[in-house]
């Protein structure tokens, strides 16, 4: 047996057992006589004792031990003199009778301590000694946890559990595919899914009406923070529902999950936000509502008085830092130098600080008199000690963007973004398409299955843009946590839907024709929804990024640093494929 207990295990009511535990060498110390060493495992650290006066030979051998060697031992458990409050075991060490080293290891790249002095890219190429660190390995366990809840909660209402195919057929709309080239159908190539959406709702047409999957995913798109080229959903569908059935089941998942893994009870129902105030109030469709700030249009009060940025302008807006007037000049142009940044792409930005007696004192004074600023101040509702900033620009949309990014900036400037608040919200009523410059047509904003609101499907004739759909979103503190769509089960709506898409007849039945034949043969009404599980593991473990809580990430290019992927082929792999490999074009 190689061991007895683990390192995180033993207490005051051991003492004098005799204890066999095995594990990695934290750190070891001489003290006069004596040599501590600190064993690591999963479960904890425990610290090891060896005395020079009682085994000099067995001391010896522990002076020699080095980081992150693999080791047993066997001892008796003895009550500490030092007691160390810090952790579990702290009551308690080992008194150790035989050492045994199970494996040496070379001095590791970076200290396995919680604040490590291992950068990033170091830490990712050695990915293996990073999750040896307690902060890492606990985010890995409550990913864990959280999957045994989700099957708990989604197998208690009548879900099961359906694994569909990772190597799929290339789908156009929404991000680009991974491809996987077949070498028994050669210039042929699979992808890799983007969402298992279209196998959910075929599950739906064969009757397993409440499906669900803790699914892996792909899409080739631009890292950010809450991106991953290779991400997990928890991806769910049923059959005879109505938006109301999914989102009440899935925000009673979400507050299931708020209160097993972090303690938290939501007892209010979540907001239902249009996107469109959404869009209007915090100029998001994921608002991070854990503070105000809400945006106040301000065309009507501030247009007109010969302030040419204003008076050309198609939209100004702002918002109220409440009790913010005390920052200086300083702060304020390097708030402006923010909105100017080329990723946010604001020309300026206007401030007015209201003062102790009531008065407006603005960034644009000579342009408007008290009186005017006073309506904007009530515009606000602002008081005496609180900061106006205003933006201003000839598209309204952009500019609530970049209104959007000043007010997280604030939030973040105000401490007002705090962790351990939670605000989750729905968004709902989305736009049924988006214009895309790029492709020059409509696309569909959440996807081409999903179901117009009733009242609009007039409307697809003869407006397309101002459809709206049955879907929704749900947000928390600014972070997309899930979507999802009451579908189109009707084979000929989906036709059209191709159609104002711009796909052929031929060209939606080449790519889409097996769900479209399926509709044919008894579609229930169904819809669902996709939680995305690194994000919710990273909002209860309170991380920045999503990385943080998958075992092996890719980094900011795409790339795993530790496995040196992606990479070339070998020339025989190539031509067993029928692959060329062409230069890149400049
Ligand atoms: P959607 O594309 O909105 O919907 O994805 C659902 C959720 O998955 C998460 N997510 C991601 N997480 C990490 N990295 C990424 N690159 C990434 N992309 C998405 C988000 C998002 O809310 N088939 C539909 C769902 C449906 O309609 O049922 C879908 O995939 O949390």
């Amino acid at each position: 047996m190689y061991r007895t207990h683990t390192c995180g295990e033993l207490r005051i009511s051991n003492i004098n057992q005799t204890v066999t535990l095995a594990g990695w060498v934290q750190r070891s110390r001489k003290m006069g006589a004596m040599t501590f060493v600190d064993l690591r495992d999963r479960y904890g650290i425990t610290q090891l004792v060896f005395n020079e006066e009682v085994n000099a030979d067995l001391c010896e051998r522990a002076n020699h031990l080095g980081r992150e060697y693999v080791v047993q031992v066997t001892g008796i458990v003895n009550e500490r003199f030092s007691k160390n409050k810090n952790i579990p075991t702290g009551d308690i060490e080992i008194i150790v009778s035989e050492l045994n080293v199970l494996n040496t290891s070379l001095v590791p790249p970076f200290t396995i301590e919680d604040n490590t002095d291992g950068g990033d890219d170091l830490r990712m190429k050695y990915r293996y000694l990073d999750l040896r660190r307690t902060a890492v390995r606990k985010n890995l366990e409550l990913r864990h946890k959280m999957t045994i809840e989700v099957r708990k909660y989604l197998d208690s209402k009548g879900f099961i559990e359906v694994e569909t195919p990772i190597l799929v057929g290339s789908t156009p709309e929404g991000a680009r595919d991974f491809v996987v080239p077949s070498r028994m159908n050669p210039g042929q190539f699979y992808a890799l899914p983007q969402s298992p959406q279209t196998l959910k709702q075929l599950l739906m047409v064969s009757g397993f009406d409440r499906y669900f999957q803790i699914a892996k995913c792909f899409r080739d798109e631009d890292l950010r923070a809450d991106r991953q080229p290779e991400f997990t959903q928890i991806d769910c569908e049923m059959s005879f529902v109505e938006q109301d059935d999914v989102i009440n089941l899935f925000e009673g998942m979400a507050k299931y999950l708020f209160k097993e893994i972090r303690g938290v009870e939501l007892t209010e129902p979540f907001l239902r936000m249009p996107w469109a105030d959404a869009m209007k109030y915090y100029g998001s469709d994921k608002p991070d509502l854990r503070f105000g700030m809400k945006f106040v249009e301000l065309m009507d009060v501030l247009k007109g008085y010969g302030f040419s940025v204003f008076d050309n302008a198609a939209y100004i807006g702002g918002i109220c830092a409440e009790g913010a007037a005390h920052y200086t000049r300083k702060q304020l142009d390097a708030l402006t130098d923010f909105v100017k940044k080329p990723q946010i792409g604001a020309k300026g930005m206007v401030y007015a600080r209201v003062e102790a007696d009531g008065n407006v004192k603005s960034s644009v004074d000579k342009f408007y008199t008290q009186e005017v600023l006073q309506r904007m101040k009530d515009a606000f509702g602002a008081k005496p000690g609180d900061l106006i900033l205003i933006l201003s620009g000839d598209d309204a949309m952009k500019t609530r963007k970049q209104l959007c990014e000043l007010r997280l900036e604030m939030g973040n400037q105000l401490g007002l973004r705090d962790k351990n608040k939670f605000a989750l919200l729905w968004v709902v009523d989305f736009p049924m398409f988006e214009w895309s410059d790029e492709e020059n047509r409509l696309m569909a904003m959440h996807h081409p299955f999903t179901h117009p609101k009733n009242e609009d499907i007039p409307l697809l004739d003869t407006d397309p843009a101002a459809v709206r759909a049955d879907a929704y979103d749900m947000v928390c503190n600014g972070v997309e946590l899930g979507g999802g769509s009451i579908r189109i089960h009707d084979a000929q709506l989906q036709a059209k839907m191709f159609e104002i898409l711009g796909f052929t007849p031929e060209r939606a039945q080449e790519q889409f024709g097996f769900l479209m034949n399926a509709f044919k043969y008894g579609a229930p009404p169904h819809g669902g929804l996709a939680y995305g599980l690194d994000r919710w593991v990273s909002i209860f473990a309170g991380l920045d990024s999503i990385r943080d809580c998958i075992a092996f990430p890719k980094n900011n290019s795409g790339r795993d640093v530790m496995l040196d992927a992606p990479s070339a082929l070998e020339p025989k792999q190539l031509d067993e494929l029928c692959l060329t490999v062409a230069e890149k074009k400049a």
